[in-house]
């Protein structure tokens, strides 16, 4: 495992483009499910440094907070709840531009702006969610979610 991460200046597909293989080297060899989703959210924070980088893993009825960096954060969503309760209810990316015109928006933090929640699926079954959140209006993208969804992929549930 590399010990330290590589950050780039560049555009965001550089960046990302540079970040994916050192993401993927990182989990290569670890099967621990907490560690990988640690180390995720820390490379993800060193390279972009949004606000908020987190999981929330499917527990019974509930998402329940998991790894992350930033600030403290709410610690259950109910399913169909918030971006990210809708994001599991629905299976898919959801791309916020601005948290205050989203119905239902749970405001973890007032700092927050925009925000892209990405399903984690493993059998066809959505295990959790990547929650980023960004102190910028319109922060995330097309791109981001093609990568994101690329790094949520390299995440061991066996
Ligand atoms: N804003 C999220 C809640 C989680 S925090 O942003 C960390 C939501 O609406 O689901």
């Amino acid at each position: 495992m590399a010990e330290e991460i590589n950050t780039i200046a560049g555009s965001k597909t550089e960046q990302y483009q540079s970040l994916i293989p050192q993401i993927k080297s990182l989990l290569e060899g670890e099967d621990d499910l907490v560690a990988n989703l640690a180390n995720i959210c820390a490379a993800l924070k060193q390279q972009f440094n949004w606000l908020w980088i987190g999981f929330y893993l499917v527990k019974k009825e509930e998402l329940v907070l998991a790894p992350f960096q930033g600030p403290i954060a709410c610690t259950r969503i109910k399913k169909g709840k918030g971006v990210c309760g809708t994001s599991w209810e629905k299976a898919t990316t959801i791309i916020v531009e601005d948290v205050t015109k989203f119905s239902g928006h749970i405001a973890c933090s007032s700092l927050s702006k925009s925000e892209i929640v990405i399903p984690i699926l493993h059998n066809n079954t959505v295990m959790g969610v990547l929650d980023i959140d960004s102190k910028l209006l319109n922060s995330f993208d097309e791109i981001d979610k093609i990568y994101l969804q690329q790094i949520v992929q390299f995440i061991n549930f066996n």
